[in-house]
């Protein structure tokens, strides 16, 4: 919560494309009062998202803007913008939302979109980030929570949640432990922007003031 408005949470509108076990952490965290976020919006691209099916067992409003009723990213991304201003959302949180952003969105949700993508960014930006860390050998891995801007998995990290990989797991296996552990740094990474502590300035990210030249990185077992 924010120390000069105690009683107030972040308004936030969740996108998602797909099974939406992150957009159900916010939810359990903010349920339980570990959050101090409303989720005002949660829009999809794909009208099978299961995620909206979480949304609405949630009670959560929810939309879906299909890409391909448009003809270009930035008159697709103009709609969702439409449908997200509705609920004067402060915060737009990426949660498996699989579009590229228009710069037209990014600029006009500057500083306030958060992505988590599931790599120990700047390593492996795009797909199929478990499968490149497996073939490359390398023993460790995660995910990262940034600020979105024009560079795709390229804005300020902030948060990083960094596991050891077992060279006999699957592509499956390390999926699976990456998202436990993003459904921990996510909301936490959101909380320090509901609480004004995180913040976006000059294309850096801040935390208490402090420029984040590395992101903060958590170990997980
Ligand atoms: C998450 O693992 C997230 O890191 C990834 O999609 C998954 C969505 O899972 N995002 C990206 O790959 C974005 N580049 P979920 O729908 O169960 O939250």
């Amino acid at each position: 919560m924010r120390p000069d408005q105690p009683d107030r949470r972040c308004r936030a509108a969740i996108l998602i494309s797909g099974s939406g076990t992150n957009l159900q952490s916010f939810i359990d965290q903010a349920h339980a009062d570990q959050l101090d976020v409303d989720i005002v919006k949660v829009l999809s691209n794909r009208p099978d998202a299961y995620g909206l099916t979480r949304a609405r067992s949630a009670s959560i409003a929810t939309a879906c803007v299909e890409h391909r009723d448009f003809a270009d990213r930035e008159a697709f991304d103009r709609a969702v913008a439409a449908t997200l201003d509705e609920h004067e959302p402060e915060l737009v949180v990426l949660a498996g939302f699989m579009r590229i952003l228009s710069p037209w969105f990014v600029r006009h949700y500057e500083g306030k979109i958060l992505n988590i993508h599931p790599a120990l960014l700047p390593k492996y930006p795009g797909l199929d980030t478990h499968a490149r860390v497996l073939e490359a050998g390398d023993s460790r891995h995660g995910s990262t929570v940034h600020f979105v801007t024009d560079e795709l998995d390229g804005g300020p990290r902030i948060l990083a949640g960094r596991i050891a990989v077992d060279p006999n797991e699957s592509a499956d296996e390390l999926q699976a432990r990456v998202q436990a552990l993003e459904h921990q740094i996510y909301p936490q990474a959101a909380q320090w922007f509901a609480e004004g502590r995180l913040t976006f300035r000059d294309g850096a990210a801040l935390l208490d003031g402090e420029k984040l030249t590395e992101p903060v990185v958590v170990d997980f077992p």
